[in-house]
């Protein structure tokens, strides 16, 4: 199984790169926040319960979360691996995440850190608010947002320094240069990762 973690904030393009990554090495892709959408969407209880904090640009606590994945981690147990996107968003949800796939003695793979200025971020939100149906790209709650991603979400890089995983990727170029990065190290991971299991 390869499991991966896409980590950055938001605007850097954990969507856009998950959907290839996940192509091209065969994984799940793991998106909570399409997830909640969704929920919102079908109008459930769930969705309702969430709808409030997307639209603040706040998190949806932790355990409302850990349902929502561990629903669709569960489904595709058997898949070669999952591409989590937007998730972990907290420490706890983190810890959490090890437990769940301790148990079943399947690890976080690699975590790939994408790197955006702030002025880059926000000017690809308001522009991906133009014409998305997003109601948090707009520009008070993209600066919310940014905020709690500062605030919760970036000392998982800290966390994940911890276990050796984390990989740095510029994030500032176009999507295709973005993409060829991230392959290369991921390649280079699951060569390095061949050879030590032949050992
Ligand atoms: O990941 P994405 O940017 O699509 O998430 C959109 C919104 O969904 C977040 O701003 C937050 O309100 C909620 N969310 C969350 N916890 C997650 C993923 C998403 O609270 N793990
Ligand atoms: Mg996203």
């Amino acid at each position: 199984m390869l499991n991966i973690i896409i980590f950055g904030p938001p605007g850097s393009g954990k969507g856009t790169q998950s959907k290839r990554i996940a192509e091209k090495y065969d994984l799940i892709h793991l998106s909570t926040g399409d997830l909640l959408r969704e929920e919102v969407k079908r109008g459930t209880n769930i969705g309702k319960q969430v709808q409030y904090y997307i639209d603040q640009g706040e998190l949806v606590p932790d355990f409302i979360i850990m349902k929502e994945l561990y629903i669709k981690a569960t489904e595709h147990i058997n898949s070669r691996g999952f591409i989590f996107d937007g998730f972990p968003r907290t420490i706890v949800q983190a810890e959490m995440l090890d437990k769940m796939l301790e148990k079943r003695e399947i690890p976080v793979n690699i975590v790939l850190n994408i790197i955006v200025d702030e002025d880059e971020l926000i000017k690809r939100m308001i522009g991906r608010g133009v014409d998305s149906e997003r109601s948090d790209d707009q520009e008070d709650i993209i600066h919310k947002r940014i905020n709690v991603y500062k605030q919760q979400t970036y000392p998982l890089i800290n966390f994940y320094k911890h276990q050796g995983k984390l990989i740095s990727i510029d994030g500032m170029e176009r999507v295709d240069k973005v993409f060829k990065k991230i392959c290369t190290a991921v390649d280079a991971y699951i060569s390095d990762k061949t050879i030590m299991e032949s050992m």
